[in-house]
């Protein structure tokens, strides 16, 4: 098996070269190939996103991306995460948020959001005209009808209780309005309870009562915002992994991005980069692997050893070594 491994800007190449380590001792068989992507890679190479980084992505079973810088000024840019989401059609974006040990983050928090990744806001069909510039949103039946069976069955294969779907339907009447029909015919027969709630309210509603929530399924920007806020909940961004999934491939990265503002000084956590590391072994077949990574996290994490986000004083590396050690010993 080939995995694909994508470090990117900034503190990407620090988080992922931790988890570069868990997954070398964890899964010595796997073939291990790099490719290069984003704004560094635009300076050297006059390109975002290369051919051969999409044809390396084609020719492995899952790849590990760190994050990407998006230039501020750039006409024609296109997001090199945006391009690969819409051309490898990986529809679905999981991102499941919880405490990664007792005593971390502002909530106790337990949630999976699960969000549609190939369209809504994200069609970058912007139309510029003389004085105002026009988006194109596109909430379609197929789109809808993926996203929900996915998060149905994500939820029953997790042992879930409920998903709520969560939209704006009372506005966007007719897009969101179709989302939410759709999802309620998705979930029919399911063991799972369903429910619908403004996004909105559920912004307000992670705050006051993350307990409520369970599954979310929603569509692309508000599931961009709320799992940003879920993760500032559960312990900031540092620990909130993600997997963009297809029934085929799975691109895992951290729901950060590429944090400028602490970049080069070695001490970004790598929990996020472990935690969506876990994530691809078991997308792999590598069960037990992905369970002995995140436990190690979990555990080094419960015995006070924490990166600075968290109150601790370890460096990206110092923190990475004592989680690539308990991998070993586990
Ligand atoms: P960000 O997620 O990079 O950072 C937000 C805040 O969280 C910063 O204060 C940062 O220091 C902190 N943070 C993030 N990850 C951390 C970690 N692992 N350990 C400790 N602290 C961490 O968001 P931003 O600053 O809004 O965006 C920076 C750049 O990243 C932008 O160019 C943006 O477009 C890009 N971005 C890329 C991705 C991606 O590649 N998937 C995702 C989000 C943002
Ligand atoms: C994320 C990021 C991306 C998104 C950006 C970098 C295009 O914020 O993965 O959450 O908006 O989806
Ligand atoms: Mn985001």
């Amino acid at each position: 098996m080939r995995v694909a491994v994508l470090p990117g800007d900034g503190i990407g190449p620090e988080v992922i070269d931790a988890a570069e380590e868990a997954l070398r001792v964890l899964a010595p068989d796997l073939e291990i190939v790099h490719g290069e992507l984003g704004l560094d890679c635009y300076s050297r190479l006059g390109e975002y996103l290369p051919d051969e980084t999409m044809t390396l992505l084609k020719e492995s079973q899952a790849a590990l991306f760190g994050a990407i810088t998006s230039p501020i000024v750039a006409n024609d840019y296109q997001s090199p995460i945006l391009t690969i989401r819409k051309k490898m059609d990986l529809y679905a974006n999981l991102r499941p948020v919880r405490n990664p040990a007792p005593g971390i983050g502002l909530k106790d928090i337990d949630v999976v959001i699960v969000r549609e990744n190939t369209e809504g806001m994200y069609t970058g069909e912007e139309t510029v005209y003389k004085e105002h510039v026009e988006l194109a949103r596109r909430v379609s039946r197929y789109a809808c009808e993926r996203i929900c069976a996915f998060a149905r069955n994500t939820g029953e294969s997790m042992g879930r209780k409920k998903v709520s779907c969560v939209h704006k339907a009372n506005v966007l009447r007719k897009s969101d309005g179709l989302f939410r029909d759709v999802f309620y015919t998705s979930m029919a027969g399911s063991t799972l309870s369903a429910e619908d709630a403004l996004v909105d309210a559920v912004a307000a509603g992670l705050v006051t009562s993350p307990q409520f929530y369970d599954v979310i399924v929603t569509l692309n920007l508000y599931g961009d915002i709320l799992s940003d806020e879920a993760a500032a909940l559960a312990g900031g961004l540092g620990i909130a992994p993600s997997a963009n999934l297809n029934e085929r491939f799975g691109l895992f990265e951290p729901v950060h991005g590429s944090a400028p503002d602490i970049a080069g000084k070695g001490i970004a956590n790598p929990t996020a980069a472990f935690l969506s590391t876990a994530m691809m072994l078991e997308f792999l077949g590598m069960k037990a692997e992905g369970t002995k990574l995140r436990s190690a996290v979990e555990e080094v994490l419960a015995s006070g050893n924490r990166t600075r986000d968290l109150g601790g004083s370890l460096s990206t590396k110092e923190f990475g070594r004592l989680v690539v050690k308990r991998c070993l010993t586990i």
